[in-house]
């Protein structure tokens, strides 16, 4: 039996039309935006026609989509074409777009035309890994979930950077399986387990609940009883005057964060947070800081040649002077002749086992307190 190609089933008012189209591309090298547009609109139609493979047609879709300005509109057209001229317009849709749903279709489509070798590098050297590694983590194909997998074992990627990938992972049954033998391996990078035992301990499905449960712990609060599950926590509410005294006295949180002007400033002001964060990003980054560390907070490493070590905010560089801000909110000025060495550290200056402080129902009262500092 003779196989039925896409040759043969398309119809002769196809054929025609790709005749017409193609002879009026050759006619017009500049183009006429008014036919280009009646060309495109006939070519989305008929969607057997690999446009790679006829290099006038070609022509006239490239020509086109550089005049396309509407995002959506431009996916629906890279979509279709899969023209490789597309690809830094997808790029530029990923690292700049308002909207989830358009970065989660363009890196779907440049995932499609990269191998994952091509895509794993490309996020290692990007400056950005985390931008990149966002839709990826919510689009949820084979595809994405073969990146994933690869990302979180390289280590010179950000602990942020990993994080996603952790949460990406756990939205599939596969993900979880693989996130599950990590940790079986003991393999599973530190600066993870809060996230993977988030997703673990409560999965969907029995097996790996009860596979995880004696491998994995979620921080244990005042009283050494484990945290319950992110999932269950955010569905409580609590008292947010207690919250407040919390945050100024047994939380320590006031040593390093401002809420209208009271408290040292060390960490971001906290006075607005409730109109930044979600209840589940707020937990998150007082159970588990290290997970996502916000932008010009990162925490440097300082050695002198005399021996001495430093860990701090940098707050200010010149030619002649390194200045860090210590987690004791003390200024510290050290010349550059002095300097030893000087790295990013992968962890925040934030401790990530402040809950020992408190108690489940004081953590709840935080969290409620947290919430009501609102952008006025
Ligand atoms: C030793 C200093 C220190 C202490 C103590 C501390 N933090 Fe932080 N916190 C930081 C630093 C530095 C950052 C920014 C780096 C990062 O994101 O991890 C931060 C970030 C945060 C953020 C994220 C802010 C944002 O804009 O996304 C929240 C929320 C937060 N801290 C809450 C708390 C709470 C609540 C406590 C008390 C339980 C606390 N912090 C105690 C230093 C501290």
């Amino acid at each position: 039996m003779t196989p039925i190609t896409s040759k043969q089933s398309c119809s002769f008012f196809g054929l025609f039309l790709l005749l017409t189209i193609a002879s009026a591309a050759r006619s017009q090298e500049e183009g006429n935006p008014t036919a280009d547009q009646r060309k495109i609109a006939a070519l989305m139609r008929l969607t057997k026609i690999n446009v790679n493979e006829k290099p006038t047609l070609k022509k006239v879709v490239v020509r086109y989509l550089k005049t396309v300005e509407d995002e959506a509109d431009y996916l629906s057209y890279a979509k279709r074409f899969k023209v490789v001229e597309s690809n830094q317009r997808l790029w530029k849709i990923v690292f700049q777009s308002k909207s989830n749903d358009n970065k989660v279709t363009a890196i779907g489509l440049l995932l499609d035309q990269s191998s994952p070798e091509e895509m794993v590098e490309r996020i290692r050297n990007s400056d950005r890994p985390e931008e990149i590694l966002n839709p990826i983590a919510l689009a949820g194909s084979n595809r994405s979930m073969e990146i994933l997998k690869r990302i979180l074992l390289i280590r010179s990627l950000s602990s942020t950077a990993k994080n996603i990938a952790v949460k990406g992972l756990g939205k599939q049954k596969t993900g979880q399986l693989f996130l599950l033998n990590l940790v079986k391996q003991k393999k599973l990078p530190t600066e993870c387990e809060f996230t993977a035992a988030n997703l673990l301990l409560p999965s969907e499905f029995p097996e790996i609940r009860a596979t995880a449960s004696p491998l994995m712990q979620l921080p244990a609060t005042a009283g050494s009883t484990p945290l319950p599950p992110l999932s269950e926590l955010v569905k409580r509410s609590g008292n947010p005057a207690n919250g407040a005294t919390i945050f100024l006295k047994s939380g320590t949180c006031a040593n390093c964060h401002q809420v209208n002007r009271t408290g040292k400033e060390v960490g971001p002001d906290l006075s607005e947070i409730g109109s930044k964060l979600s209840r589940q990003a707020m937990y998150e980054s007082i159970l588990n800081p290290n997970a996502a560390i916000s932008h010009n907070f990162e925490n440097y490493l300082v050695q002198t040649i005399d021996g001495l070590s430093f860990a701090g905010i940098l707050i200010n560089e010149t030619d002649q002077v390194v200045t860090l801000r210590t987690a004791d909110a003390v200024t510290k000025e050290i010349p550059k002749d002095e300097l030893d060495g000087m790295r990013k550290s992968p962890n925040s200056l934030m401790p990530s086992d402040l809950q020992k402080n408190f108690s489940e129902t004081d953590l709840v009262d935080l969290v409620e307190y947290l919430m009501t500092l609102k952008k006025m």
